[in-house]
């Protein structure tokens, strides 16, 4: 794992390598020296980099898109203008790198309207502002070099979907794709949906809201013109496929957007269900014979609640001890995410910090693990929300 975390240093089967994620070449000489077999890229910014690219040219086998499969990600402008190339259904929108007509725009079109930077943002490049006044003081921020700085030098500026979201990851290897189990996650800050948008506060899997109806939907309608599409342009897409979709009340969806990777905090509900191999799957992706795939999920729910640092969203604070790591946390995981060490703590280093995996019977039970090792853990200006999970619970107890 490169670069790792204190997390992973405590997994007695993982290694951690001092290298940054995004080094490139770093990560290809350590690769070629140590003789490794076969690499799989977590986060997008290698990928925009073009590490599948590099690996590949080098000889060495990796899982992920090339640098121009992974533009699905990097570039929303990109992404919006291939869906509708491909008429793939997403919401109405328009592309802007000068100011007036961005404003002139959200005028014409009224609020609610989404204002998205263009370029990656860690999650937190888009604006779904319900006033005229909010979108265009996002318009103007993004495209005024403010707060997204080069991501936001184009704008994608979108028409408002009302429904419920879902994520849904493929593997993938230009035609062939297995599914992955669902999930949902949980945008906003703050409980009930409410406060800015961030990289996601909690998820679940699967998502009640992808009945089997709609699994068929997104895989008819998405999925595969989605890998037909790219294969066509020339540039086929291997690796993880994520499409965030809204549903809306009778069961109709639209794209609201890519990921080339899995989604964070989506992968540790996901992967905490699956029973077979992960490895053995991305290797048949890489080799081939994805059709002869084999993926096993547990039937029981997972829930994953994200715990996060001192101002997240905005600039975090950093160095805050945690405390109750050793605790006896039940069935459920902690996941690292902005850790590290100093001396004999581990503190905070990062916007999301932890994220507290429980499983069990049904949702509400999952929830009930999570919260429940979530109250042995605390640190100083700690956030997290106390509603994940809270529209498939609902759907329980009225079912
Ligand atoms: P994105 O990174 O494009 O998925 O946007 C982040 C989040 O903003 C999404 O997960 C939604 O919660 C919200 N969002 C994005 N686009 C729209 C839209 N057109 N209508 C309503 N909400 C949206
Ligand atoms: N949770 C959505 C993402 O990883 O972008």
């Amino acid at each position: 794992m490169a670069p790792g975390n204190p997390g992973i240093d405590a997994e007695t089967r993982c290694r951690t390598i001092d290298a940054q994620a995004d080094d490139v070449e770093r990560l290809l000489t350590f690769a070629l020296e140590n003789d490794v077999d076969f690499t799989v890229v977590g986060p997008e910014a290698p990928l925009s980099k073009g590490v599948v690219d590099a690996f590949r040219a080098a000889g060495k086998r990796i899982f992920g898109p090339t640098r121009a499969a992974a533009q699905l990600e990097s570039s929303k402008a990109f992404a919006k203008d291939f869906l509708e190339r491909h008429s793939i259904p997403t919401a109405a929108y328009a592309v802007f790198e000068a100011l007036e007509p961005a404003l002139e725009y959200i005028r014409t079109r009224g609020a609610p309207i989404v204002v998205k930077a263009d370029g990656l943002a860690a999650g937190k490049g888009v604006v779904v502002a319900t006033t005229v006044a909010e979108a265009e003081a996002a318009a103007r921020d993004m495209l005024s070099g403010g707060s997204m700085g080069a991501a936001g030098s184009r704008v994608v500026i979108e028409e408002f979907l009302d429904g419920e979201e879902a994520s849904f990851i493929v593997v993938a290897n230009g035609t062939q794709y297995v599914p992955l189990a669902s999930s949902q996650d949980h945008k906003r800050i703050f409980d009930g949906d409410l406060g800015p948008n961030t990289g996601g506060m909690g998820a679940y899997s699967p998502a009640p809201v992808v009945t089997p109806e709609v699994h068929a939907r997104i895989c008819r309608d998405v999925i595969e013109p989605t890998l037909a599409g790219m294969s066509a342009e020339g540039r086929p897409f291997g690796g993880f496929l994520y499409a965030g979709v809204m549903i809306d009340r009778q069961g109709g969806i639209k794209v609201l957007e890519f990921n080339t990777r899995m989604g964070d905090p989506e992968t540790q509900p996901i992967l905490f269900r699956m029973e077979s191999d992960l490895l053995e799957l991305l290797e048949a992706a890489v080799d081939g014979h994805l059709d002869q795939a084999m993926v096993r999920w547990s039937p029981e729910p997972a829930l994953g609640v994200v715990m996060a640092a001192h101002g997240y969203p905005g600039p975090v604070r950093k160095g805050d001890v945690i405390r109750g790591l050793d605790a006896d946390l039940g069935g459920a995981k902690v996941f690292h995410a902005g850790t590290s060490r100093r001396g004999d703590d581990i503190v905070t280093s990062g916007g999301r910090v932890l994220c507290v995996v429980g499983k069990g019977r049904d949702v509400a039970a999952a929830q009930r693990s999570a919260y429940a090792a979530i109250r042995e853990i605390t640190w100083d200006g700690m956030q997290f929300r106390t509603d994940i999970g809270y529209r498939a619970i609902a759907r329980e107890s009225a079912g």
